[in-house]
């Protein structure tokens, strides 16, 4: 801790500011008297009465009709937003696009731009939502919440005062259908946005003050909170471990490394068992292979969002009610240069014995994932799913709207898609293109960790396979998505959270 006093860390901070904010959301008959604003989602002229008669006791309220909004700038299209000046409060109106053609993710969208279009100031908000996805509206409340609360977010660390303020209330009102059945899809949602806003705090918090230890706590935290267990290891265990991939890595750190094992299990029958591994890396400088100056450097802080991404799934399974065992490993150290660092040309050895030549100490990732897929492969898990901010590669080849998706097993591979495309965190697969093996080779390990000049992502792909043994397993690469340069939809600016909902819906989906 005495590396770190420079920061001045108040005794107060936590690294997860944001379980102080999210509460639940209420689905009513009515809204309350007292909100400061009401978002409304419709997708016909005649959802428009609705939005009217609700709104009955504001004073001074014009009269809605579609052609005078659209003539006052809305469009017709999907995710158009206009605000309607009234008396007593806003009330904001946001076009869901034709009926027929509402999906969940435009109501997610939806529900997100109309809070954004909201003065920051307004904490107790109303939705309303005259659209319902066919066959279920349970889902429909499920999604406008996430929409409202992701929206909503911002970190609120280290500001003395923050932009905007949380929601202390939010209502969800459904016309015409039966609030019980609503609630559940609501709490749902709430389970949802958490896991992804718990990845998003650990993400923007600064370096020096998440460090590999600091992150163990929290998930010790976590875990007594949200009930999973906890277990983690030092750099003496890590030794007897041999999970020299995590130790290299970390040679050059004064922060100690730390696995975080964690593991969850259902109170009733289980229907399988899945693993998984993250990336958890507090800080990548580089290490020896220093990055040169960029400001891409500032995001380097972000590299252990895969870890975080698991971590703030787990915050879900008891809550949600998932009913299979999930374990995984969480490798976290940072990536730093100094005289004990390791060094190109030194070789390192694997938690399953495998020799690896260090070509480029800057494709760290591999190298502690490594140990995560050993320990995974030697354990009881039915699938193995990695994900890290592996390459600037994948970036480059999908840019920052999806994450990439590679795998030795298509039908782990295809439920990795299809639950990415459940929760609106795409991911498009890349071939594990075998032929490039050999440019992994090494004259003096059994295998290097850095390829050719090309396919980036798949040659960082076929490194990880080696030390996934016989198990079914799939490597998720969020270098492009785990940050955004601005507010967008459900999306915040800084880290986005993404993969921690996909993880929730994969492990929710999953059967051995
Ligand atoms: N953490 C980076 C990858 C990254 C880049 C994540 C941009 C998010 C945004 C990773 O450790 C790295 O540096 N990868 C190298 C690998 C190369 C040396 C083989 C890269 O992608 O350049
Ligand atoms: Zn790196
Ligand atoms: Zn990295």
């Amino acid at each position: 801790m005495t590396e770190r006093e420079h920061l001045l860390i108040p005794d107060t901070y936590t690294p997860t500011p944001i379980l102080h904010d999210i509460v639940t959301a209420t689905v009513v008959d009515a809204f309350s008297a007292d909100l400061d604003a009401t978002v409304w989602v419709v997708s016909r002229e005649s959802d428009l009465e609705a939005v009217q008669q609700r709104s009955r006791s504001a004073v001074g309220q014009p009269h809605l009709s579609w052609d005078g909004l659209l003539a006052a700038g809305w469009k017709d299209t999907a995710r158009s937003v206009i605000v309607v000046p009234q008396d007593s409060h806003p009330l904001v109106v946001v076009n869901a696009g034709p009926p027929d053609e509402v999906t969940s993710d435009i109501l997610r969208d939806c529900a997100a731009v109309g809070l954004r279009a909201l003065t920051a100031t307004a904490t107790r908000v109303g939705i309303g939502c005259s659209v319902v996805l066919p066959r279920s509206p349970e889902r429909a409340a499920q999604v406008v919440t996430e929409g409202a609360w992701l929206a909503r977010y911002s970190y609120r660390g280290l500001k003395a005062e923050s932009t905007t303020q949380p929601l202390a209330l939010l209502e969800l009102l459904f016309p015409g259908h039966v609030p019980a059945d609503l609630q559940r899809g609501a709490d749902e949602g709430v389970v949802l946005a958490r896991t992804a806003a718990v990845c998003r705090d650990l993400a923007n918090t600064p370096p020096g003050y998440l460090t590999p230890e600091v992150l163990a706590d929290v998930a010790v935290r976590l875990g007594e909170q949200f009930g999973f267990g906890v277990t983690t290891y030092g750099r003496k265990e890590l030794i007897d471990l041999g999970c020299g991939g995590l130790l290299g890595v970390n040679a050059g750190s004064v922060e100690e490394p730390r696995l975080i094992q964690l593991s969850y299990a259902p109170v009733g029958e289980s229907h399988g068992h899945l693993g998984l591994v993250g990336k958890g890396i507090t800080y990548d400088s580089g290490g020896i292979s220093l990055k040169p100056s960029d400001p891409m450097h500032l995001l380097m802080k972000m590299d252990m969002a895969g870890a975080a991404a698991i971590l703030g799934a787990f915050t879900g399974f008891r809550d949600a009610g998932a009913s299979i065992e999930v374990s995984a490993w969480l490798l976290c150290t940072e990536n730093l240069p100094s005289g004990s660092a390791y060094k190109l040309g030194d070789v390192l050895r694997a938690r399953n014995g495998k020799t690896v030549e260090v070509k480029n100490t800057d494709a760290e990732g591999r190298l502690v994932l490594m140990d995560g897929l050993s320990l995974a492969a030697e354990s009881s898990v039915d699938a193995v799913i990695d994900i890290a901010t592996l390459t600037g590669a994948a970036m480059r080849a999908l840019g920052t709207s999806m994450g990439a998706v590679l795998g030795n097993d298509q039908a782990i591979v295809d439920r990795v898609i299809d639950a990415g495309a459940e929760v609106d965190e795409p991911v498009w697969q890349l071939p594990l293109e075998r032929s490039y093996r050999s440019e992994l080779d090494s004259h003096i390990a059994d295998i290097a960790n850095l390829g050719g000049a090309n396919a980036g992502a798949i040659t960082a792909a076929l490194f990880l396979e080696e030390f996934v043994g016989d198990k079914r397993w799939a490597h998720i690469d969020i270098a492009g998505p785990m940050s955004a340069d601005s507010d967008h939809e459900w999306r915040s600016v800084g880290a986005t959270g993404f993969g921690a909902r996909l993880i929730h819906q994969l492990v929710m989906d999953h059967r051995s």
